[in-house]
């Protein structure tokens, strides 16, 4: 027998393990801190050992248990970044898609995998007012956000054969609030970053459309080529949505691809469609199931509404994956339409968990999260030595500790930083940063099917909690 085999028995054995050991995680998930109590170099120092020439067999077990104490525990207090905090449905079946290891590439190589991924493309279009898009899982939003620029650019500025020419320059334009993720891929692209017009906002975050009108029209003027606008459907700092219907209009004036990077914010039109109206005008859409659809990490997905737009951009292939067939379904080759080639399965948790919550406990858990933004927020404005620093559109609140007002910008800056730090160390809720108008904030996102009333309400007592420990 190879050493590697285990019989169907062991198998049985290693899973028990290994479920008791995630079941207990979830057991006493409230009742943990979040980070974990070793420091960097304690950690380190713990994993750092050399490679096991010999067989540990379920003695490695421990190691595991190991692991969940030194993570951080995503629980209802967990605020910070934009994460969704995992469902366990979905979860379970990651371990089946594991064992079955499909390569979802081609029909032929997954035929049910790929037929699940199509099917759940095509809900999320459906539910994104999307109808008649395409689209692929992707690792996330910002593989996502590449992908539909790579399409941008071949669509607008064709580069595949000969790379990026463009006589009198190209142009891409993004609101100040753009996600990080686009500057990276524009200049993973050769599209030089220098490209990137940054358009102003408004006092809510968002993009000014005409603006970005007055800056395309003066590009046009010097025959620059507009390559794509990136509208965002959920800003990373504050959830602001740009206004769609009006860029819709613009980019499509101008000759542009329109992308809406709705990584953070898109999915929460399950709940509230009549915020993203206008999403449906868009060329490419990013989504991200392992954000606002709670999946586990990974689980990105991009839209486009012309699958050859992606087959120009990602068609590229060897000899030695070419499909042998007409049969649409049969022939269809995901890497033809994707920057991957092996793909793992992830349409499999995202499909279960939908059928296993149904679309409707998605919807409710979401409306759940945009109330207990608007909770959270009453909260700071009941406080008066916090002030709130952005409209909650969504579900990110941003807000500082500002005392009696009688600190300067430089001063509350800096205390402010020293809270975030000890709110964390604290380890009873965790929050993230953001700077606004070269503000320092302190921001939750909430995006957690754990988080209760009560845990919100924690939020403001915790901050002035560490706000004492640190004046
Ligand atoms: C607006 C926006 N776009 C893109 C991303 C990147 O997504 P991912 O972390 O899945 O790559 C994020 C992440 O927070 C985001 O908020």
């Amino acid at each position: 027998m190879n050493p590697i085999e285990i019989s169907p028995a062991e198998f049985q054995r290693v899973c028990d393990r290994v479920l008791k050991i995630a079941a207990e995680y979830l057991q006493d998930i409230n009742a943990r801190k979040i980070p974990p109590e070793e420091r960097g170099t304690e950690l380190l120092s713990l994993y750092c050992s050399l490679a096991p020439e010999t067989r540990m067999g379920l003695q490695a077990i421990p190691g595991l248990e190991d692991v969940v104490r030194h993570s951080r525990a995503q629980n209802g207090r967990f605020f910070g970044y934009v994460l969704g905090s995992g469902d366990p449905v979905a979860a379970a079946t990651d371990l089946l898609c594991s064992v079955l290891n499909q390569n979802v590439t081609a029909w032929r190589s997954a035929p049910a995998a790929v037929a699940i991924e199509r099917t759940v493309v095509d809900w999320l279009a459906q539910a994104m007012g999307c109808q008649n898009f395409r689209g692929v899982l992707t690792g996330g939003g910002s593989s996502a956000n590449l992908m539909a620029l790579a399409m941008a650019r071949e669509a607008k500025a064709a580069a595949n054969e000969r790379g990026v020419r463009a006589d009198n320059g190209l142009a891409i334009y993004a609101s100040s609030e753009v996600h990080m993720s686009i500057p990276k891929a524009i200049s993973l692209l050769g599209l030089g970053r220098e490209n990137l017009r940054l358009i102003p906002v408004d006092e809510s975050f968002r993009m000014v459309p005409e603006l970005l009108e007055d800056a395309m029209r003066r590009d046009k003027d010097r025959g620059v080529t507009p390559v794509a606008v990136v509208a965002t459907a959920g800003t990373v700092n504050t959830a602001a949505i740009d206004p769609l219907p009006q860029i819709a209009a613009i980019t499509s004036q101008y000759g542009a691809w329109l992308h809406v990077d709705g990584a953070y914010g898109a999915l929460a039109a399950i709940a509230v469609p009549q915020k993203f109206a206008g999403l449906g005008q868009a060329d490419s859409v990013s989504l991200d199931p392992h954000k606002w659809l709670y999946q586990p990490i990974d689980c990105g997905c991009v839209l486009f509404r012309d699958s050859s737009a992606a087959q120009r951009a990602f068609s590229n292939s060897g000899e030695y994956v070419r499909t042998h067939t007409d049969d649409p379904i049969e022939g269809y080759a995901v890497f033809e339409e994707s920057i991957e080639l092996s793909r793992r399965f992830r349409a499999l948790k995202l499909w279960f968990s939908l059928r296993y919550h149904g679309f409707s406990a998605f919807r409710k858990s979401i409306e759940k999260d945009l109330l207990h933004a608007q909770r959270l927020g009453e909260s700071i404005r009941r406080e008066s030595a916090l002030e709130l620093m952005a409209p909650i559109e969504l579900s990110a609140v941003c807000f500082r500790f500002i005392g009696d007002r009688s600190s300067d910008e430089l001063e509350l800056n800096r205390l402010n930083a020293a809270i975030l730090r000890r709110i964390v160390e604290r380890g009873h809720v965790y929050l993230s940063n953001a700077t606004l108008q070269s503000k320092f904030c302190l921001r939750a996102c909430i995006v957690n099917h754990r988080t209760t009333d009560s845990d919100i309400d924690g939020v403001t007592k915790e901050v002035l909690a560490a706000t004492r420990d640190v004046m």
